[in-house]
């Protein structure tokens, strides 16, 4: 198939063209009645809606259903779907249409709040792998090969294996032996690659979820490649044993009826960026990445870690007596916003063109200035959170549906059974889980990241959380 072709945003383009006279829904008639707006407006021109000629996300057979299979040829699919909301959703459709109530499933136990949900939403019964805490990263990684090859043989009645691949920070595994281990035993595998949809752009980033034979594959579009913000991918592979057709129905229950057109449009065109992107393109890219690690490497407040999977991702390893959070307060104050602050790092999303000379001199001027005016920390003491390689919950979603919940202040929380899970943001993943006992080390975790200004999703998080009380 012809990657340089973007059928559904063309359409879209001559439709506006044509200045239809608008008697149909959105009530701002092609941007009209945006009137002091002017860029409102000029979103508005690709803002349509399931017009003759434009195709139905739903019943797809004109030009969504040609931009689909574009994308699907492009990423090696059997089946791809275009996503209005977000990986979430995605994640959400894949659990649903391939887990059933009290089935066990392998789960990656750092996974993203939306696997979890999923979990909930389908009365799971998820059995967790803890993942590996890197020393010289200074954070939890992946489960190991052997935490995954132990949970197939404890539970071979699992009916998936879920991962997230890569993680936000770039890390990859050897997922193909991994995927090759939960096939031998009959298991379809889920990969959350929220984070990986320019994988297959140059050879010298990690192969991709479905080249390594995942069944079912959720990317963000949004993340790395030039779409809208919720505009995701869910590809299903050639061998799947998930049948495409149930994911669909989920697709139709949980998306929008009135899918918005911009974002359908920008995974098109984002397709076909991402299959243009010429080898000499992003040759030339990982160089330019490479000098602005060296760039930053100049700061004495961090350590630019080496990357060893997605080179787009520039991990900063804050300096134990530095506090990452204002060190990126700083940052921001000189216009450079960051995507994401722990208690230790601060992660740079490099996109997928260099940056500017003027980008880079004021870069130069920021990193030059940042951390001089700092007073130092007592360094942080390190708090371990996953003890046990393989865990289960301590109670089913459907016997915590019959419990009451009640909030417990901190100083009593340790030994409860949490009744909400205690979500950093970002990134989205669960310190702990709604099901799990509440430990010490959960308690110090949160206090040190509270301490250390991490934003929370949950309410009254300064003082206790949820609880269930039989
Ligand atoms: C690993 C992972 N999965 C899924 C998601 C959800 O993606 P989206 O924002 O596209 O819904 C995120 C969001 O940050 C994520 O980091």
């Amino acid at each position: 198939m012809n990657q340089e072709e973007t059928p559904l945003y063309d359409s879209l383009i001559q439709f506006a063209e044509q200045r239809p006279i608008s008697f149909h829904v959105p009530g701002h008639k092609h941007g009209a009645l945006f009137h002091n707006e002017d860029i409102l407006r000029c979103a508005a021109y690709l803002d349509q809606t399931e017009l003759s000629g434009l195709d139905d996300l739903h019943a797809p057979e004109g030009i969504i259903a040609k931009a689909q299979q574009l994308a699907a040829a492009y990423f090696g699919a059997k089946h791809s779907r275009f996503l209005v909301g977000g990986s979430t959703v995605g994640n959400l459709a894949m659990i649903l249409g391939t887990i059933q109530q009290d089935e066990a499933v392998l789960v990656q136990r750092n996974c993203h709040k939306s696997i979890l949900n999923g979990l909930e939403l389908a009365g799971a019964k998820p059995v967790f792998l803890a993942p590996e805490y890197n020393e010289a990263k200074a954070r939890y990684t992946h489960p190991t090969p052997h935490t995954v090859y132990d949970a197939i043989k404890m539970y071979p009645e699992a009916k998936a294996l879920i991962l997230t691949y890569p993680d936000y920070y770039g890390t990859v595994f050897d997922l193909k032996s991994v995927i090759d281990a939960a096939h031998a035993a009959n298991m379809p595998v889920l990969i959350d690659e929220a984070h990986g949809a320019h994988l297959q752009t140059a050879e010298s980033l990690p192969m991709s979820a479905l080249q390594a034979g995942a069944d079912v594959v959720v990317q963000s579009a949004h993340k790395m490649a030039p779409a809208f913000t919720m505009a995701s991918y869910l590809h299903v592979s050639e061998e799947s044993t998930v049948p495409v057709g149930i994911i669909d129905r989920y697709l139709r229950m949980l998306q929008s009826s009135s899918p918005s057109y911009l974002l359908l449009a920008s995974l098109d065109t984002a397709r076909k960026y991402l299959a243009t992107r010429t080898e000499e393109n992003m040759n030339e890219l990982q160089q330019a990445v490479e000098s602005l690690r060296s760039l930053l490497a100049q700061s004495d407040c961090w350590e630019v870690e080496s990357p060893d999977g997605d080179w787009l991702k520039i991990v900063l390893l804050v300096k134990p007596d530095y506090q990452p959070r204002q060190l990126a307060a700083e940052l921001e104050s000189h216009g450079v916003y960051p995507e994401l602050v722990t208690d230790r790092h601060i992660l740079l999303v490099h996109g997928l063109e260099s940056l500017t000379q003027d980008e880079l001199q004021r870069l130069r001027e920021v990193i030059a200035a940042v951390g001089s005016s700092y007073s130092k920390r007592t360094p942080v003491h390190e708090v371990r959170l996953f003890t046990q390689p393989i865990t289960e919950l301590a109670i089913s979603y459907s016997e915590m549906e019959k419990m009451q919940e009640k909030f417990t202040v901190w100083q009593e929380a340790v030994g409860m059974i949490a009744a909400e899970s205690v979500i950093p943001y970002p990134p989205g993943i669960p310190v702990l889980t709604k099901g799990e006992i509440v430990t010490k080390q959960h308690v110090e975790m949160i206090q040190l990241w509270k301490n250390s200004s991490i934003s929370f999703q949950n309410e009254r998080i300064a003082e206790g959380m949820l609880t269930y009380s039989k």
